[in-house]
């Protein structure tokens, strides 16, 4: 059992003013720097090549001076050659699983442990969440951050955990029934296999416990969380993270004042860079995300290339800026006949039609040299059969006109798509790679 956060951990973000947080990141990241300098021959390596010792970095702004890391940085020194303290000091290994080859692994000793608990705790309670209530866990338990991150996060904050875990719908559906949570923490689209299993059960999702629900780990747009929101009568709200900078509660989108999640800027340098150049960008401009971590031990890590694409934003509730919702990662943009388009552009369109449900899937192939994009789209279950071709030629319309590409838009049965679990993959793309 984790100790419970304290209150200036969990409310940093109220509590500190600007010049505080700027001169706590300024010696907290010369720390950082000094301590993966000693400990990281593979980073040492980098900062050599590059001209940098840690001598170098006076101001904040100093920082750009030093080498990014990136995911393959961290696979070629697969599993351990990233750590910057003994194994024997490790409490804790994650991994994620990655689409190809090789997972990328992190580590944590327990100091790493009590920081990234304090920071779920503290979106927790941005969420609205309160010590006593109880959080229902769906991300999955294991290798993957989510679960035993947002399970630890809970319980520092005083919640009482239901550690659930992924799949087992049926069983999901009973607990929430049975235990009543007021929260839930699962990824949107596995929320959405919820809602959709409730129905068919015969149960309205509007009669649960629930009233906030906590979605992350993957894009989600604006008009999935006005569907998840009716759906369930809650109030959804976005958790950012990855486990190569600690897991869920790098940043949090507060209950009281919705739309772009605060970084939790004290633990978390946020840096926005030109994706082509790697030139920093000033705040308000679009770019790939970069993490620096300023109170990380086991693995300690500069200017990380997330790949995530937002910008930054001044903070709202307090000093701590925010990042615009992710509109897609780098390595999720299709290029079509040379459109970039985001899956989250196509979702965005897809739930602006009122019979269409959230439930989709993208396929790019190139039959004759050209590129093709066929869109599945479940109606809704009181779709009119014969409204099928009006609703597909509106959706084909709609995404000509906003996206400005060409479609071939297929209506679904309800319920005939695959449903996810954890993380949606919506996504086949079967063109040739070159
Ligand atoms: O997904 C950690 C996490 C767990 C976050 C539970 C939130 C809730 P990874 O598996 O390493 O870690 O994947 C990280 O997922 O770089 C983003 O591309 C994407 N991602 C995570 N949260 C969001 C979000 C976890 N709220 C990668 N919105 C990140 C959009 C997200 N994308």
């Amino acid at each position: 059992m984790i100790s419970m956060v304290s209150e200036s951990e969990l409310l940093a973000n109220e509590l500190l003013g600007m010049d505080d947080l700027r001169a706590l990141q300024l010696s907290r990241l010369k720390s950082s720097i000094a301590a993966i300098y000693k400990s990281n021959s593979a980073y040492r390596r980098k900062c050599e090549e590059a001209g940098a010792i840690p001598e170098d970095l006076k101001s904040l702004e100093d920082l750009a001076k030093f080498p990014f890391t990136t995911k393959s940085d961290l696979r070629a020194n697969y599993p351990f050659g990233f750590f910057s303290k003994p194994k024997e000091e490790l409490a804790r290994i994650h991994a994620s699983s990655g689409t190809t080859g090789q997972p990328t692994v992190v580590g944590y000793t327990r100091d790493d442990i009590v920081t990234w608990s304090g920071v779920v705790a503290r979106s927790i309670h941005a969420a609205g969440g309160r010590p006593g209530m109880k959080v229902h866990v769906a991300y999955g338990y294991g290798l993957f951050t989510g679960g035993l991150g947002a399970h630890y996060g809970a319980e520092a904050l005083g919640c009482t955990v239901i550690p659930m875990s992924g799949g087992q719908t049926e069983k999901q559906i009973q607990l929430i029934h049975d235990f009543e949570p007021e929260v839930i923490m699962v990824t949107p689209s596995y929320m959405l296999t919820l809602i959709d299993a409730m129905n068919k059960k015969g149960i309205d999702p509007r009669s649960t416990s629930l009233k906030i629900g906590i979605f992350g780990a993957e894009p989600w747009t604006d008009a999935m969380r006005q569907e998840i929101e009716s759906a369930l009568d809650i109030r959804a709200v976005d958790i950012y993270g990855l486990s190569e900078v600690i897991g869920p509660g790098v940043a949090q989108e507060y209950s009281v004042s919705p739309g772009s999640p605060t970084i939790w800027e004290d633990h978390f340098y946020p840096e926005i860079v030109d994706p082509e150049t790697g030139m920093p960008l000033p705040d308000g401009e679009e770019g790939e995300l970069v993490f620096t971590s300023l109170t990380k031990q086991a693995m300690p890590i500069i200017r990380y290339r997330t790949r995530d694409l937002t910008r930054l934003l001044p903070g709202d509730v307090g000093p701590m800026r925010r990042m615009a919702r992710i509109t897609g990662r780098s390595d999720d943009m299709l290029i079509i006949r040379g459109v970039n388009v985001f899956p989250s552009q196509i979702e965005e369109q897809i739930l602006r039609i009122e019979g269409l449900a959230p439930h989709y899937e993208i396929e790019v192939s190139r039959p004759d040299r050209m590129d093709l994009v066929k869109l599945s789209i479940e109606g809704r279950h009181n779709m009119d059969v014969s409204d099928k071709s009006k609703l597909a030629a509106s959706l084909a319309s709609a995404i000509k006109t906003n996206i400005g590409i060409s479609t071939e838009v297929d209506i679904a049965d309800p319920g005939s798509l695959t449903r996810f679990e954890g993380k949606a993959a919506r996504v086949t793309d079967t063109r040739p790679k070159n």
